[in-house]
């Protein structure tokens, strides 16, 4: 079988980067071309220096028509890329973005071209996405969060409101730089941002809800800044009247066919995680609390790990091809 091409749009940022190291090791599939508006004509290992000795391949400018184009770009810029790029219908997409994750349709008049994408989520929409020519991937937040949730969302025992207190490492927003994002900021601090209002609740509704189908309690979502590079660790607590033996068997059967997703009995930390795909649970009852923690890698999991499990699937490949990661742990 010949191997899926792959082209890779945004690549000198830190999704495209991860992206192109996951693919440089998957058995069915090669990248064949990198795009970057800032860098095109210089090795791909001189930006991700990591690489040098694995990969020959330049940035280019125009991309050549390939089987998955991963769009790799900031918010808002993904529909932009494809009407000013008319790509070939028979290219599916997979945009890291979150431009069609709440609107799934994208049309332009001015290359005659239509796509509706789906949210690409295994865990939640695997039936409609090995189907699909065009995925939304979720946002890394609202992974751990709705992977924390589901179960109990789909089973109607998401009734109370929740708490939710999250913290993410610095490479969640990118390799641009802020005040916030500076090392004199970032390192030895911790501060909260968007509190109540970061703007992934807003799919995390829509997918919990079931298109507002079923009504939610209020998410109370606080993300955190952290002092580390890459990771999410967050806790959700709500009342829920489940025992927690019967929480853990509902979490259990829940994910038993999503290799990634898992239920640990060991109370968590982050490093468990951290370079892998894998999503972690850890469930506790204090009185009438159910406290759920959840961890992921939010550049693997979170963004392009996920990206390339949705691939797998929308190509019938085994979901884990090129995904057997090897963790820090410590
Ligand atoms: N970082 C995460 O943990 C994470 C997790 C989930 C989802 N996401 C989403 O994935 C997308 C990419 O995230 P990222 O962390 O890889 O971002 P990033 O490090 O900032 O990279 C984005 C890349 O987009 C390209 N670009 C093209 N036009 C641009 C413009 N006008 N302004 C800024 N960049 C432009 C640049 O690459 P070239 O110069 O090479 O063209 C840039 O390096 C975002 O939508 C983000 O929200 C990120």
């Amino acid at each position: 079988m010949n191997k899926i091409s792959c082209a890779i749009v945004g690549g000198t940022g830190y999704t495209a980067g991860e992206l192109f190291r996951i693919l440089l090791n998957h058995p069915n599939a090669e990248v064949v071309a990198v795009q970057s508006t800032s860098s095109a004509g210089v090795p791909v290992s001189s930006v991700h220096r990591d690489l040098i000795g694995e990969t020959e391949l330049c940035f280019c400018d125009e991309l050549p028509s390939t089987d998955v184009l991963f769009l790799c770009l900031g918010h808002g810029l993904s529909a932009d890329f494809l009407e000013k790029h008319p790509i070939t219908p028979k290219t599916k997409v997979i945009d890291l973005g979150n431009d069609f994750r709440l609107d799934p349709h994208f049309h332009s008049a001015l290359n005659n071209s239509a796509r509706t994408f789906v949210y690409g989520l295994p865990e939640r929409f695997r039936d409609q996405i090995v189907k699909a020519d065009n995925v939304a991937n979720p946002g890394c937040f609202a992974t751990a969060i709705q992977l924390a949730l589901l179960p109990l969302a789909q089973s109607r025992l998401l009734r109370e409101e929740v708490h939710i207190h999250a913290i993410t490492g610095s490479t969640g927003a990118g390799r641009g730089l802020s005040e916030t994002a500076h090392f004199s900021y970032r390192s030895n601090n911790i501060s909260i941002y968007k509190p109540f209002t970061h703007q992934h609740l807003d799919e995390i509704h829509r997918s919990l809800s079931r298109d507002g189908k079923d009504p939610l309690p209020p998410l109370n979502f606080i993300p955190v800044r952290g002092d580390f590079t890459r990771g999410i660790f967050a806790t959700l607590y709500t009342r829920c009247p489940l025992s927690e033996k019967e929480a853990k068997a509902l979490y259990t059967g829940y994910y038993q066919h999503h290799p990634f997703t898992r239920l640990s009995e060991f109370t968590l930390s982050l490093k468990e995680v951290v370079n892998t795909n894998k999503c972690l649970l850890h469930i506790h009852k204090h009185n009438e609390y159910l406290l759920v923690t959840v961890i992921l890698d939010n550049l693997l999991k979170g963004a392009s790990g996920q990206a390339v499990q949705n691939m797998n699937l929308m190509f019938g490949l085994d979901e884990k091809a090129g995904l057997y990661l090897k963790s820090v742990a410590f």
